[in-house]
C-alpha cells in the first residue's frame, strides 16, 4: 500500500524544527506508543506562563518526527493555556494531513506536550486535575490494541 505524505510532512521530517534537549527545562514529558514502540520526549522552558522554548527528541517514525516538529512550532511563544488546548487534529491539519494509518503518530505529539505540561504544573506545586485525568485516560486508551479513531 503506497502512502502519500504531504510536502509539509516531508519537509518537517527531513528538516525537523526544535530538535534537542533543554537542560534546565521547567517541564519534561516522555510518552511512548506500546504498539509500535516509538518514544517521544518533550522539554519546555516556561517564563511568566509563556512557552519560551521547546525542544523534542523523537525515536520514531517519519510521521512522529514531522508531528513533533509541527507541534513544537505551534506552541512556541504561546501561553501555556494555548498549548494545553493543542490537539493532534490541529497538528495534522497544519501538516496538510497524514495518511489515516499514521494519525495515531500525531497523538504522541499531543500527549508528549501534555505530559511535559503536567510535569511543569507538578514542579510548580499546582494540581491540574483536569490535565492529570486526561493523561490517565489517554494512557488507558493507549493500552488498547488499536488507537485509531
Ligand atoms: Fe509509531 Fe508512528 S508508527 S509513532
Amino acid at each position: 500500500m503506497a502512502m502519500e505524505y504531504s510536502d509539509k510532512v516531508m519537509e518537517h521530517f527531513a528538516h525537523p524544527h526544535n530538535v534537542g534537549v533543554i537542560e534546565d527545562a521547567d517541564g519534561v514529558g516522555e510518552v511512548g506508543n506500546a504498539k509500535c514502540g516509538d518514544i517521544m520526549k518533550m522539554y519546555l522552558k516556561i517564563r511568566d506562563g509563556v512557552i519560551e522554548d521547546v525542544k523534542f527528541q523523537t525515536f520514531g517514525c517519519a510521521s512522529a518526527i514531522a508531528t513533533s516538529s509541527m507541534a513544537t512550532d505551534l506552541i512556541k511563544g504561546k501561553p501555556v493555556e494555548d498549548a494545553l488546548k493543542l490537539t493532534n487534529q490541529a497538528v495534522v491539519e497544519a501538516l496538510d494531513g497524514l495518511p489515516a494509518v499514521k494519525v495515531h503518530c500525531s497523538v504522541l505529539a499531543e500527549q508528549a506536550i501534555k505530559a511535559a505540561l503536567a510535569d511543569y504544573y507538578k514542579r510548580q506545586g499546582i494540581e491540574n486535575e483536569e490535565l492529570n485525568a486526561r493523561l490517565a485516560q489517554e494512557a488507558d486508551h493507549d493500552h488498547g490494541v488499536d488507537e485509531e479513531e
